[in-house]
């Protein structure tokens, strides 16, 4: 018989905090941008990295109040993060984040592309509309956003490290949702030969494949499929934005110097439970 889940254990706001009230800040210093970093998972990496001593571009669609409530916390614990609308699927959006952070900053060391959509179509009922507005949303904006971060970092000489938000979808079908998993499949190879591309200007390039995630991109979800999920999940509980915030800052800061052109998986060990979904 397997063991009962474990409850999820005490993490998020509170500790990141806590770790940088001990002098633990591995970003200190450092310029980042998040793409989608209002709301969810880019949220948990504006505040983990802020908290870091990171200085912050959060971009987003919507929401500005969102992003303004976001800043103010920053500030009020001394940190610094400006807010830039961007959309990531057109490139001139792109460069106005890259432009941003240079202008307010100085420089650029750590891109996010975290933004993405999801929408549930097949094969069958995907139409060219919703496909290109996904791809250009979820991939293109990951290529652009790789491109022109990759430009600044070379100007400045000294690398930097680009991290793509992809999911266990980069390798594991989702029937129901088609676009979604070949944008991410694109992100997975965008990484690896991107990565491989940027080594010799020591720009690491690195994807962080969630799996569930307590995010609005999951709002839909019936609490059947949220309690069945959570009994599929080696780990017993869907992760928090907070958590995939400390593992991308990980990834992101020299601690992980030697990860390049890969994924790191967090997804509770999802993926390797055998008919998990
Ligand atoms: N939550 C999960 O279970 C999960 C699992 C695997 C991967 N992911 C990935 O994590 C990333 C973040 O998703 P989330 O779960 O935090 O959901 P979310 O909906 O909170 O985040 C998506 C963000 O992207 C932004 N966005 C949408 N279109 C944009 C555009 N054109 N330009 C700029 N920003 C745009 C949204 O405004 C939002 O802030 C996505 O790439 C998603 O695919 C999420």
């Amino acid at each position: 018989m397997s063991p009962a889940p474990k409850k999820k254990p005490a993490t998020t706001k509170a500790s990141a905090k806590t770790e940088a009230a001990d002098g633990i800040r591995p970003l200190e210093g450092k310029v980042v941008i998040v793409t989608g970093g209002n709301s969810g998972i880019g949220e948990g990496i504006v505040r983990e990295a802020a908290a870091q001593g990171a200085k912050v571009v959060i971009d987003y669609v919507s929401h500005p109040e969102a992003t303004d409530a976001i800043i103010a916390d920053i500030e009020k614990a001394g940190g610094e993060a400006v807010g830039c609308e961007a959309d990531v699927s057109k490139v001139a959006d792109l460069q106005k984040l890259v432009d941003t952070a240079v202008k307010e900053f100085g420089r650029l060391d750590v891109m996010v592309n975290n933004a993405g959509v999801e929408f549930g179509e097949t094969l069958e009922s995907l139409t060219e509309e919703k496909y290109d507005l996904l791809m250009n949303i979820n991939l293109k904006g990951a290529v652009f956003g790789s491109k022109l971060a990759a430009e600044q970092m070379r100007i400045q000489g000294d690398g930097g490290v680009i991290i793509n938000i992809t999911s266990t979808h980069e390798d594991w079908p989702m029937p129901s949702d088609l676009a979604y998993c070949v944008s991410k499949g694109g992100m997975r190879m965008l990484t690896r030969t991107a990565g491989v591309e940027l080594g010799p200007d020591h720009i690491r390039m690195i994807g962080v494949g969630p799996g569930a995630i307590n995010t609005p991109i999951n709002a839909d979800d019936t609490p059947e499929e949220t309690k069945a999920l959570e009994a599929a999940i080696p780990l017993g509980y869907i992760g928090s934005p907070e958590e995939m915030g400390k593992i991308v800052c990980w990834a992101a800061s020299d601690q992980a110097s030697y990860i390049t052109a890969t994924t790191v998986m967090a997804d509770g060990g999802l993926m390797q439970k055998p008919g998990a979904v």
